[in-house]
């Protein structure tokens, strides 16, 4: 299963080189948010800017997490796409290991692998930088990064603040790109 699913995202991988970030080596290894606080966490998202990413098609890029009695964290995700339809998933987040709390597993779908969601750095109020990166084949590794904030911009001075976290880490930004967040008053 393992082989299959790192099979099928290389292959991935040489056909849309462009939806996502395949490299040489292993994964980078960010320093995480010290003292993680899930539940300041909570609540709606939206995307700044992004690494390429396969499974997101549109624009308004946006995040609701919802913290459930169980510890399970609720996860929406949702955009517009071009033809104003609204495309939204449905997902869960949770802490593997209590003494990491900022790194979590995401999982849209039953029963496959979940995708690692690293929170590198939050002040939970304005701005959130996540990276998620998996090491395939020993010698390649796919890797996502988002700069996300409470509202649909951010100043650009953090921006380049959380680009330097990334950069500092050996992560490439060079293919960051920068999420529209224009006309999506249409969404709610
Ligand atoms: C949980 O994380 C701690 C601190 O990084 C580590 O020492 C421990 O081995 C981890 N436990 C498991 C089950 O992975
Ligand atoms: C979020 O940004 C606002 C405006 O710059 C600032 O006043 C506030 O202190 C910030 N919040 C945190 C937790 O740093």
């Amino acid at each position: 299963m393992q082989v299959l699913h790192a099979l099928l995202l290389t292959l991935g991988s040489f056909l849309a080189v462009n939806a996502q970030s395949l490299h040489m080596g292993r994964c980078p290894v960010p320093p995480v948010q010290q003292n993680f606080d899930v539940a300041k966490y909570m609540g709606t998202w939206y995307e700044v800017q992004k690494l390429p990413a396969f499974f997101e098609l549109g624009k308004c890029n946006q995040a609701t997490y919802t913290l459930q009695p169980d510890g399970v964290v609720k996860v929406v995700n949702a955009e517009l796409l071009s033809d104003g339809i609204l495309n939204a998933i449905e997902g869960t987040a949770r802490v593997k290991n209590a003494s990491e709390p900022a790194i979590l597993e995401v999982n849209f779908f039953e029963g496959t692998p979940g995708a690692p969601y690293w929170v590198v750095s939050t002040d939970y109020e304005n701005y959130s930088l996540i990276y998620s990166c998996t090491n395939y084949l020993g010698f390649l590794y796919v890797d996502f990064a988002w700069i996300m904030s409470r509202a649909r911009t951010l100043p650009e001075a953090t921006v380049t603040e959380l680009l330097g976290k990334l950069t500092s880490s050996g992560i490439s930004v060079k293919r960051m790109t920068v999420t529209d967040q224009t006309g999506c008053e249409d969404m709610v």
